[in-house]
């Protein structure tokens, strides 16, 4: 029996992707259990790039079977556009679940989330304007629509007209929006039911069963620790639970059930939207950052914003989550930097921290505390086991084992599945 969470360390793009693709072809199931088309997963294979925002990335193995949790948000929409592509990049999707309690965008979402942002001016997120937000907002204020609501029609339209009530109410007072038509939703919706029909399930039988056969199950994170609504730096977060306990609740795994929880992290930092970032790097060494390491959105093309790595983070995310098994990425976007940074605490107006800080004007006075270590100028992409890398980027990865308390077990050296050192396997 082996049930493994994965999840991301920092502030998400840690590079899950080709992680879970790599752990995927080991694994029976893979279950996605919070976040919706606000992620972007790229996983190379043998150089076809594949691009996920929904769906699990185990779909590219035709053996495992592939979960949309009810922790998820869907827009039915987007879902099956990437149904499409995969299908026309001859992917098959037979395997593939949509839970019937996850919870579905419905058009006013994305439109209150871009409306939203407009109304908070400086003070905005940089959401990805998917509808994330307001759609868990509807599930919280228990006016959320289920995906499992497309087969019922008549409670559909009749729970529609009263929520669309509510909402266009926001829309026109508030924000001065048009108001959406009912039956131009309930029509596009109910067109979405009928292709969405096979793909929707009760997934407690399919999950327990697969507990009860003993199968390898992979919990796939989207997103990382630091956005996570409670433990992330709130308000800049996103609106669910990137976290270990977060994908138990969006999947129904018990705790007693897991064995190894897989903390994926950059070697360096990166962050999208707005927000604290103490070790950001704004200067031409942020700038080297994004460009080597190609740090642009899969979802919205967005730069991102870069850093040095940051070990207050990274322990906190392996303390909160029980990371014991951690991969690094990108080790080869460092080589040319000396020396390398890492922030190994926070000096907050003469006070220390060894944690991210909850009260977040208090970061414009934290000062991260680096440690210096040298780098190299090597290129590591062809180092397959951890011998072959420089003694530099082995003293670096060394480094931050000790800072984390977790052992480094997968190191990655550029985008494609060869491009890995394999220390230890991790299912
Ligand atoms: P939302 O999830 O669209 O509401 O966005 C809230 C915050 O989370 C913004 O700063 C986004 O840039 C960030 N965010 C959401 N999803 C991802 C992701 O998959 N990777 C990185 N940042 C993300």
């Amino acid at each position: 029996m082996s049930v493994t969470i994965l999840v991301g360390g920092q502030w998400g793009d840690e590079g899950k992707g080709k992680v879970i693709d790599l752990l995927a072809d080991g694994v029976d199931m893979v279950v996605r259990s919070q976040g919706g088309n606000n992620a972007g997963h790229t996983v190379v294979s043998e150089g076809r790039e594949f691009r996920f925002q929904l769906i699990p990335s185990g779909i590219l193995y035709p053996q495992v079977t592939c979960v949309i949790g009810h922790g998820m948000v869907v827009d039915p929409g987007a879902f099956l556009r990437e149904l499409d592509t995969l299908r026309s990049q001859g992917i098959s999707t037979d395997n593939l679940f949509i839970s019937d309690r996850a919870h579905m965008v419905m058009p006013y979402h994305p439109a209150l989330d871009k409306l939203g942002e407009h109304q908070r001016g400086d003070d905005r997120l940089g959401t990805t304007a998917r509808g994330i937000g307001p759609c868990y907002e509807d599930k919280v204020r228990r006016i959320g629509f289920r995906i499992g609501d497309l087969q019922k029609p008549l409670f559909m339209a009749k729970k529609l007209a009263f929520v669309l009530r509510l909402k266009n109410e926001t829309l026109t007072r508030l924000y001065d929006h048009d108001p959406f038509d009912e039956k131009a939703i309930l029509d596009e919706y109910m067109g979405y039911a009928e292709r969405l029909d096979r793909y929707i399930r009760d997934i407690y039988p399919v999950v327990q069963g697969a507990l009860a056969q003993n199968r390898r199950i992979l919990l796939e994170g989207a997103q990382g620790v630091m956005l996570d609504i409670d433990l992330g730096t709130y308000p800049y977060v996103t609106s669910s639970a990137p976290t270990a306990g977060g994908s138990l609740t969006g999947s129904g795994i018990p705790p007693s059930r897991i064995d190894r929880t897989v903390g994926v992290f950059k070697a360096y930092a990166t962050r999208v939207g707005y927000g604290p970032f103490p070790t950001e790097l704004t200067d031409s060494l942020g700038e080297y950052l994004r460009e080597h390491g190609g740090e642009y959105g899969t979802v919205t093309g967005r730069a991102r914003r870069t850093g040095w790595f940051d070990a207050n983070v990274a322990r906190y995310s392996v303390n909160t989550n029980g990371i014991d098994s951690i991969v690094v990425t990108k080790l080869d976007v460092l080589s040319g930097l000396d020396p390398l940074r890492i922030a190994v605490a926070y000096d907050s107006k003469g006070e220390a921290w060894d944690h991210p800080i909850a009260n977040i004007s208090h970061y414009k006075h934290c000062e991260p505390q680096y440690v210096e270590m040298p780098g190299w100028t090597e290129s590591l992409r062809d180092c397959r086991r951890f011998e072959d890398l420089p003694a530099n980027a082995q003293a670096y990865v060394t480094r931050l084992e000790e800072l984390c308390a977790a052992s480094v077990d997968v190191i990655s050296v550029g985008p494609d599945r060869q491009h890995t050192i394999v220390r230890r396997p991790i299912v």
